[in-house]
């Protein structure tokens, strides 16, 4: 049986924790959803495996590309898409647009999309309302990164509050699950215990209901990674291990 978002609220009840990654490919996701991974997401930090710099080139076509992809390695796991940036933020019509092209499209069964601010709970709302799961993304929401940073959030008694109402909020809006990115782990702490639907944290504490990392920080594929990923194994050593082995061998005529 898929998992379904009503099973990650469930799973919140009964403190069995949720464990989410997020896939790019085929190849990834097939090999996350066999490992057993809960929640597999189709971030807009692709945008890393794509060369960009930031996510905010990323396009919805991107998206949509990488997400059927995914979609198709996948017999289990809750599959979820990023809206990439300005393809919600316009308006109510420009999300649904969006958010329908993904579900109907990729056959993702969620959207995720960033910020807690009045306009996008009601867009949140709206959404819901129209039969779109949607998943939240408060504290640090990368496709703020020209006003952001990429700082920890929520550090000063105001920013706190303002997450954690932010929080409620989207919760009130019918989102199915919130990710809480770099903040102090009290303060997710504290949504958690107040909030019915599953936190999923990423540098926000053990506390979560859940946790998320990008996989290709995990699996050590990237050049860099942020401080609070862990990373299992160095997958650059060894591909680059293996090329170099397979080019000596070619080049001495040791291989075929
Ligand atoms: O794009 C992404 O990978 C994300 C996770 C870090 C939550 O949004
Ligand atoms: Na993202």
């Amino acid at each position: 049986m898929a998992i379904t978002t009503g099973q990650l609220i469930q799973w919140k009840q009964q403190g069995r924790s949720i464990v989410a990654l997020t896939a790019w490919d085929y190849a990834i996701a097939q090999l996350l959803d066999a490992a057993g991974v809960d929640l597999i997401l189709v971030g807009d930090s692709l945008a890393v495996v794509l060369g960009y710099e930031t996510t905010l080139p990323i396009t919805l076509e991107e998206m949509l590309h990488h997400a059927k992809a995914v979609r198709r390695g996948v017999k289990q796991a809750l599959v979820v898409v990023d809206l990439p940036f300005l393809t919600y933020q316009e308006s109510i019509s420009q999300a649904m647009h969006s958010a329908g092209l993904i579900l109907k499209e990729t056959g993702a069964q969620a959207v995720k999309l960033e910020g807690g601010y009045p306009a996008m709970v009601e867009t949140v709302a709206r959404l819901v309302q129209a039969g779109i799961p949607v998943m939240g993304h408060v504290g640090l929401t990368p496709q703020s990164v020209h006003q952001l940073g990429l700082r920890q959030q929520g550090k000063t008694q105001e920013a706190s509050e303002t997450i954690f109402h932010q929080a409620m909020a989207l919760e009130q809006a019918g989102v199915f699950s919130i990710v809480l990115e770099h903040i102090p782990a009290d303060l997710a702490r504290k949504i958690t215990q107040k909030l019915n639907i599953p936190t999923i944290g990423i540098g926000a504490g053990v506390d979560c209901d859940g946790q998320v990392l990008v996989t290709s920080d995990v699996l050590g594929l990237g050049e860099k990674h942020p401080p609070f990923a862990k990373v299992y194994t160095n997958l650059r050593e060894t591909i680059t291990k293996a090329v170099k082995d397979y080019a000596s061998e070619v080049r001495d005529r040791q291989f075929p």
